[in-house]
């Protein structure tokens, strides 16, 4: 067992010792939780082969998943690449910082363990002021997961990282509830056209508007082989069994009402996720999850993640949740959701 440093920090105005804290121990090959816009990140020195060991171990992730690189400044992205491609100019002048993260043809200065040994790597500059801030201090590219255990929901907030890390990491950095609540998204960027690997807080409709084509890496849909290697894992399905129910408003409120009841008849704890929209219309023996605002995709990207770990807590047996918009963010949402469930939609 580590002994795990626990600091809170403001994320408008951080406390430069403690951002220094932790440059310390990730120049010295240890590993620090931080909090970037989209969700935590387990941060090592992504030029120490050593130390991005420890991330794998730490989170029991497969060693073929490669690492996100964060950088702090567009001046730290060329000696780790062998070209920016003009696409990736262009999304990097619109995009960053931000929830976007490029893939580009690797330099030899990017160890093989981060990237699964694939000649690209991803990289991003984030938003968040202590993570910059870390990273400056650091003077190294931080390569850093979401700071969650292989298997669980990625982290919204530093309790989370606790729960999964403590013990196994250096420190962890709390700045609050990230902003966002789902992961970047992840873009080629080696090519002409840009590809969607994970879709994120940078939307498709986003990239489109400042770019014109856009591809969508067909197996982030289905249960396919996909190209971000991260995806083809098993990602993080609740102990219950989750079902989304799809169709027309009213229609989903009654089966979710009917099948609730005859889970609860036989024998099962019942949680039901909806949203402020339909949540006083459902019985009150469900187990009842609001996870936002229908007319706010933002506020259900935010919770999604918190709730799904609060399914695990409450050892709940099944969940039946709504359904929500596919436009904009809502591909992202949808799409870790479906995830969670394991594509068990029923259409009603
Ligand atoms: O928002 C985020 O992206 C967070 C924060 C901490 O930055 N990080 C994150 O990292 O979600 P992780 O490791 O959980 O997800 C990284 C994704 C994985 O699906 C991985 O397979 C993919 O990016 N990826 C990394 N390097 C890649 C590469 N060279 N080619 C294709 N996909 C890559
Ligand atoms: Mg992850």
């Amino acid at each position: 067992m580590i002994n795990t440093i626990f600091q809170t920090v403001d994320n408008n105005n951080p406390n430069i010792e403690i951002i220094n804290i932790g440059a310390d121990i990730i120049t010295n090959g240890g590993l620090v939780a931080f909090p970037t816009e989209t969700v935590y990140g387990l941060g090592a020195d992504g030029l120490n082969e050593l130390a991005t060991k420890k991330i794998y171990e730490a989170k029991g992730r497969p060693s073929d998943n490669p690492l996100i690189l964060h950088i702090s400044d567009i001046s730290e992205l060329t000696p780790l690449v062998e070209e920016i491609t003009p696409l990736a100019y262009k999304l990097i002048q619109s995009f960053w910082p931000g929830a976007l993260t490029m893939i580009f043809k690797k330099s030899n200065i990017v160890p093989d363990c981060i990237t699964g040994n694939l000649d690209t790597v991803a990289i991003r500059i984030p938003t968040n002021i202590i993570a910059r801030k870390l990273i400056k201090a650091s003077k190294t590219p931080i390569a850093a997961p979401s700071a969650n255990s292989s298997g669980k929901p990625s982290p919204t907030k530093a309790l989370h990282v606790k729960e999964d890390l403590n013990g196994k990491i250096d420190m962890i950095i709390d700045g609050g509830s990230t902003l966002f609540g789902l992961e970047s998204t992840v873009v080629d960027v080696t090519g002409e056209i840009p590809i969607i690997l994970r879709p994120g807080a940078v939307t498709k409709e986003m990239i489109e508007k400042v770019y014109g084509r856009v591809l969508i890496n067909s197996a982030i849909n289905s249960n396919e082989v996909p190209k971000a290697p991260g995806m083809k894992y098993k990602h993080y399905s609740p102990k219950a069994k989750l079902i989304i129910i799809q169709g027309e408003q009213q229609n989903v409120i009654n089966a979710i009402n009917e099948y609730g009841n005859k889970s609860i008849v036989e024998g099962k704890k019942v949680g039901i996720m909806v949203t402020e929209q339909t949540k006083d219309l459902y019985q009150k023996d469900f187990n009842i999850f609001i996870v936002g605002d229908r007319n706010n995709p933002q506020t259900i990207a935010s919770n999604l993640f918190e709730i799904f770990r609060e399914f695990d807590y409450l050892n709940i047996d099944v969940v039946y949740s709504e359904s929500f918009s596919y436009d904009n963010i809502g591909e992202a949402i949808m799409n870790r959701l479906e995830k969670a469930s394991g594509y068990n939609i029923i259409k009603v």
